[in-house]
């Protein structure tokens, strides 16, 4: 008998990164075709999902916060059914079971297809879904709603790497890649609804093999009348080096609808700290990675992640982070604080170090990778080059976009629409935004 959860609206609240949105829009999905209706706030539903991120501080912490708000009863008496999905869920779903009894429903990352059903067994009691289904998740999903200009596709799931400081191996599972066909037609479905970019996701994008390997099926998506645009993230800089890197970086100097970005976490700039993160590259052969990369397309937007304080990081280590950071010209970057995840390996690793030397070294990092930016859009200013239209501005008649390099640009466009493709000169930059003008306009200025 089909499960019919009632009554009938839903909040989802995502924390963490673009594969929670993208999950927490699924999840949505599945809540829609059950006949129930999205609602802003989680005040106004009935069934709140927290979505929860594992990867980095506080994330428990967080949910037991929102937790407290939504069991207080409102005006009326009721409380929400409340959901608490994602990767904490999967890593600590017992423990919230027992410290937050009021949780209806725990769903790990990789059971919310599963939702509809869960749901209606929480009438009778308290239901826990952490398993790693053998059945991929998203065979049983139904189709999508989006009706933006830009969406994500999930085309690869968990992690084989281990770093020692990351808890990704644990709550999504072993890598797993969804057939090439399967992402194709789920593409030209989006595409049919008005999608103009498609963002590839993947914990580890680069190691994609769905019968196809990640530049197939770029290359494959190419083919798509009407999509305009390509991205992928995240890669690792162990599955770009060597053949295997080889024909994604040919697909950037090749495939015009594949963005000039790419996003590859470094986390250290030293090898001795990168050997202790088990990450399988050295400060050396990223950077020849980089070399590349920049070989294939000149103007290539690159981004990192960084986390400094990683136990036994020493000034000197930190100052090779930070001179990678001068030598590469990040376009963008995120730079963490190292958090204890408890499980993995750097948590019982000696010399953890203090949290006041992680601030310091993390304002530094934050510093040198703001001027970094701003450099990069600086030299940007003159360019020309298409936005893809995503929203509207602050002010009237403003609209923001996004430009080849994932800047986003503020600019004015009588008469366009979100979705539109327009032809923009970069006119000034500012540390995370530029601002451009219609090409023709500034032609004629
Ligand atoms: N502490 C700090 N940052 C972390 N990340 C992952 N695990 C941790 C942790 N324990 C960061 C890494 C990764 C990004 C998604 O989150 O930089 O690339
Ligand atoms: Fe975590 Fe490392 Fe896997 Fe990235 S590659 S998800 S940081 S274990």
């Amino acid at each position: 008998m089909p499960a019919q959860p009632k009554p009938g609206r839903y909040h989802v609240k995502s924390f963490g990164c673009q594969m929670n949105v993208y999950d927490s829009e699924r999840m949505g999905d599945v809540l829609a075709a059950q006949g129930m209706t999205e609602v802003d706030t989680p005040e106004a539903a009935d069934v709140v999902v927290l979505n929860t991120c594992h990867i980095r501080e506080r994330a428990a912490e967080k949910l037991y916060s929102d937790i407290g708000r939504l069991r207080r009863p409102r005006a009326d008496g009721s409380r929400p059914t409340i959901v608490a999905a994602g990767c904490v869920a999967q890593a600590e779903g017992p423990e919230i079971a027992a410290r937050a009894p009021d949780v209806d429903v725990i769903v790990g990352p990789l059971a919310y297809h599963r939702l509809p059903q869960l749901l209606q067994r929480a009438r009778t009691g308290r239901v826990i879904d952490i398993d790693m289904p053998p059945v991929p998740k998203f065979d049983a999903l139904p189709a999508r709603r989006t009706g933006q200009a830009s969406a994500f596709l999930t085309v690869q799931e968990g992690c084989d790497k281990f770093c020692t400081f990351c808890v990704v191996p644990y709550t999504r599972g072993p890598e797993t890649s969804r057939p090439a066909a399967d992402l194709v037609g789920e593409a030209c479905a989006l595409v049919a609804r008005g999608v103009r970019e498609i963002t590839l996701l993947g914990q580890n994008v680069n190691a994609y093999a769905g019968g196809l390997s990640l530049s197939g099926l770029i290359r494959e998506l190419a083919q798509i009348d009407g999509l305009a645009r390509i991205r992928y993230t995240t890669s690792h800089p162990r599955d770009m080096e060597g053949s295997g890197g080889d024909d994604l970086i040919a697909a950037h100097a090749q495939v015009p609808k594949l963005m000039p970005y790419m996003h590859l976490p470094v986390q250290s700039g030293s090898s001795r700290i990168l050997k202790a993160m088990n990450r399988a590259h050295t400060r050396a052969s990223y950077l020849a990675t980089l070399a590349r990369v920049r070989a294939a397309r000149s103007d290539i937007a690159l981004s990192g992640d960084f986390i400094v304080g990683f136990p036994g990081e020493t000034e000197a280590d930190f100052q090779e982070t930070l001179s990678i950071v001068h030598d590469v010209q990040y376009a963008a970057a995120f730079s963490f604080k190292y958090s204890v995840r408890p499980g993995t390996p750097a948590a019982q690793m000696p010399d953890q170090v203090p949290e006041a030397i992680k601030d310091e070294r993390l304002a530094r990092l934050q510093a040198a990778i703001t001027a970094g930016s701003l450099a990069f859009n600086q030299a940007s200013v003159g360019r020309r080059c298409t936005v893809l239209l995503e929203r509207p501005g602050r002010k009237p008649g403003q609209l923001i976009g996004k430009t080849p390099w994932l800047q986003s640009a503020v600019l004015a466009v009588p008469g366009a629409a979100i979705g539109d493709l327009v032809e923009v000169e970069i006119v000034s930059a500012m540390p995370n935004s530029v601002e451009a003008v219609p090409f023709t306009q500034s032609q004629v200025a």
